[in-house]
């Protein structure tokens, strides 16, 4: 990939993308396209295909899509599948006709079946049901992993590559308490506690469900790296994690120590838990020569302190 190369990064001011173009400027690509969800609305098929056709980018990370936890996957599931198969569906049939090299799409962990042997290989997908409380999310993401491979398929090269990263975290993540993801919805609720002087803090869920978080730095690094070498013969998709989970609990206990919280933890078993494990085997990614890089403590501390800055200091 030239450094001069047209790369259109959808979703540039979420956690993925905004990630992706910190990674991709700081190793000196220039020309990148960047459009705002109030300039360029996705789910409209003419104004993407028209955006596209005047704009001829070269590559594309596919980073735009609608993205929550547990509840706002319960409460909002017509919302996730209608929204995610619409941006999929317009960006990779554009993106196919206006000739697009690359195309980086994200896929999600959500996908694997609920009771899927740990850690979940690619080889697991299909094999059973996904999670019922983001089963919406996943069959969007499923038709867009499977779009990826069909385009690849019926013109015979492999220019669309679906990945599927774990949990992500990091600047520019969503901090709301009831629709963000659960490392980000916890700093908040624990630093808003410290604040307030709470003594206690419930933790929705037993506490024991175990997650693997891989900070949004090391997905764009792995996304980098799938752009600029080889690809064309490479097993997709792809998973991107750490290869290390913890708990729910153990979670909470370190976002406690490092915001500064010293009440106590309590579990609230009302509130539904999710799948018992998710982590990803990654060896595919890892022999392709990619490997994380960024410490989950010092990981969590930064995203800790953009959070300070950032939200806490504006509300
Ligand atoms: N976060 C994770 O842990 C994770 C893990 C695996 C896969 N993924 C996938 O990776 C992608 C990015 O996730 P993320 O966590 O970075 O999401 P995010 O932080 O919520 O960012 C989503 C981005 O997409 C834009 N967007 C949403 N709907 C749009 C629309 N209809 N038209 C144009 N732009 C739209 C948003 O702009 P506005 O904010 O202005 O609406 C924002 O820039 C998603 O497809 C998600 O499913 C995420």
């Amino acid at each position: 990939m030239e450094k001069t190369a047209r790369i259109y990064v959808a979703g540039h001011t979420g956690l993925l993308g905004s990630a992706m173009v910190r990674n991709l400027e700081k190793n000196g690509y220039s020309n990148l396209l960047l459009v705002t969800h109030s300039e360029l609305e996705l789910t409209n098929a003419g104004a993407v295909l028209q955006f596209f056709q005047k704009n001829k980018p070269e590559y594309v990370v596919l980073a735009a899509g609608k993205v929550g936890g547990i509840i706002e996957n319960k409460t909002y599931p017509a919302d996730f599948i209608n929204t995610n198969l619409a941006i999929q569906l317009n960006v990779l049939k554009s993106a196919h006709e206006a000739g697009v090299k690359k195309l980086i799409f994200f896929a999600s962990s959500c996908m694997y079946p609920r009771e899927c042997p740990q850690p979940m290989a690619e080889t697991s997908l299909f094999s059973g049901y996904p999670e019922p409380t983001s089963m919406a999310y996943a069959i969007s993401k499923m038709a867009g992993m499977q779009m990826c491979l069909a385009y690849n398929q019926q013109y015979g090269k492999q220019r669309f590559i679906p990945v599927i990263p774990n949990s992500a975290f990091g600047a520019n993540d969503n901090f709301n308490p009831q629709g963000g993801h659960v490392l980000s919805a916890l700093i908040r609720r624990f630093d808003e506690a410290k604040k307030t002087g709470a003594e206690t803090i419930a933790l929705w869920g037993s506490g024991t469900p175990h997650r693997e978080f891989i900070h949004a730095d090391d997905i764009a690094d792995a996304c980098l790296t799938l752009l600029e070498r080889d690809t064309d013969t490479l097993n997709l998709p792809l998973n991107i994690g750490t290869g290390k989970d913890l708990s729910i609990r153990e979670l909470a206990e370190k976002i406690a120590k490092i915001v500064g919280y010293h009440g106590k933890i309590e579990c609230d078993a009302t509130k539904p838990d999710g799948a018992p494990r998710k982590l990803l085997d990654s060896s595919r990614i890892l022999a392709f020569g990619w490997q994380p890089k960024v410490d989950f403590d010092a990981g969590l501390k930064n995203t800790y302190e953009w959070y300070l800055e950032n939200i806490a200091e504006k509300k």
